[in-house]
């Protein structure tokens, strides 16, 4: 009898092409639409990288100009979204608000059954624009604060903050929060970009694959892992007063523990990169810049502490999780709130690809080995 192989987790299958990102494990490197993301984190705005990843080149002027306008113009809370988002009680977690919010948005979209390229550039380009809108005002809900109307004279990332927290943003956390915009951005078959291909693949909508993806990046082993970070941070405890070499040693002790009764731990390892993730040491020195910035070293002496005592016990890397998780809570955002920021920005990423499996669609219909019982006789 022949017995297929079975790769549980799809673990290994090249499963299509895509010419939007390339992960190498071997060289630790990322490529957006082959740019090192690195250099794209350096030199760019998440504006110019979002074009990128949706047009396969970087603006010129001109072009930037045009689409910041577009972008720009979206950017405030639709009223029926609003409704939506104050309909859910607080108890509701902010992925499961941006999940129902997404679809909101495309529920009304004129458009919505349209998957023509235009058509799909106009809502990604949309969704993207008012994601921050729904993930501030989610936010703000919960402290009782209302809606802050967006400023036109702020890039994304700017105005992100802007909207959350109602203050003129910082310049140097404006650029720490762009970097993460930017990493967070694509990474290839990804679960949660798998899962829009396989739902654009029926030929279903955008909207409707984005929603999934949602549901998909809100998992602790996918996206969820910044927030669990910092659960992670708080249950060992955050003592602001303390020294960096203290941190670091309850760290360790933790991890320790942890590890010795075979916990997984949150924002450590990766299914591609098994020497570690092309994207950590660019977020890391973000991290490094927000810890300076804010004067935390016990921060960083968590973060030491732990990812040492990981290394050493099994050479398991961080991911991007890890520095992501501590740089969010520095700039004020609420923990239940760093994975609705991942989808503002994997939005990108997502819909990119929403693109891509169009314009070469073949269903996405694996095929299962069954394992359960023999035929039988229903009971009479
Ligand atoms: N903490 C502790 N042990 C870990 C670990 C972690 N974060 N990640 C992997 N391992 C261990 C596993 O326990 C396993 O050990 P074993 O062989 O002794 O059983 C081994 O490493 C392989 O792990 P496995 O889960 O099978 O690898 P994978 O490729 O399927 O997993 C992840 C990849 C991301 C799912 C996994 O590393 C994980 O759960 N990490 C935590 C969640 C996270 O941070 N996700 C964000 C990813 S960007």
């Amino acid at each position: 009898m022949h017995t297929p192989e079975i790769r549980q987790g799809l673990a290994g299958v090249v499963a299509d092409y895509t010419a939007v990102s390339k992960v190498n494990p071997d060289t630790n490197s990322l490529l957006y639409r082959g740019y090192p993301v690195q250099e794209l984190a350096a030199k760019c705005s998440f504006e110019e990288v979002a074009y990128l990843l949706w047009n396969g080149e970087l603006p010129d002027e001109e072009q930037l100009a045009e689409f910041t306008a577009r972008e720009r113009a979206g950017r405030a809370l639709i009223p029926i979204v609003k409704d939506a988002i104050d309909g859910l009680p607080l108890t509701a977690h902010p992925m499961d608000v941006c999940r129902t919010a997404v679809s909101v948005v495309g529920a009304r979209d004129e458009l919505a059954e349209d998957s023509s390229p235009e058509a799909n550039m106009k809502k990604a380009i949309d969704l993207w624009a008012v994601m921050p809108a729904i993930v501030a005002y989610d936010q703000r809900r919960r402290r009782g604060q209302d809606v802050i109307e967006p400023r036109q004279d702020l890039d994304y990332s700017a105005n992100f903050l802007w909207m959350t927290f109602g203050e003129e943003p910082v310049d140097e956390v404006v650029e720490a929060f762009n970097v993460s915009m930017i990493l967070y951005a694509e990474h290839s078959f990804n679960a949660s970009t798998f899962t829009a291909r396989v739902v654009t693949s029926t030929l279903s909508d955008l909207h409707s694959a984005v929603t999934a993806a949602i549901g998909a990046l809100k998992g602790p082993l996918h996206g969820g892992a910044n927030e669990a970070v910092m659960h992670t941070f708080d249950e060992i405890g955050i003592r602001t007063e303390e020294s960096l070499e203290d941190a670091a040693a309850r760290a360790r002790t933790w991890m320790e523990e942890a590890l010795a009764h075979k916990k997984k731990v949150m924002g450590f390892g990766h299914r591609v990169y098994k020497h570690g993730d092309s994207r950590v040491p660019t977020m890391k020195a973000a991290l490094d810049k927000m810890i300076a910035h804010y004067g935390r070293p016990e921060l960083l002496g968590l973060y030491n502490g732990l990812e040492q005592a990981m290394d050493e016990a099994k050479a398991i890397k961080p991911n991007l999780d890890y520095p992501t998780g501590p740089t969010y809570h520095l700039m004020g955002f609420d923990t239940p709130t760093f994975t609705p920021i991942f989808i503002a920005s994997r939005s990108t990423g997502w819909t990119a690809h929403i693109m891509e499996q169009i314009a070469s669609n073949s269903l996405i219909r694996p095929l299962s080995e069954y394992n359960g019982l023999e035929e039988r006789v229903v009971p009479a």
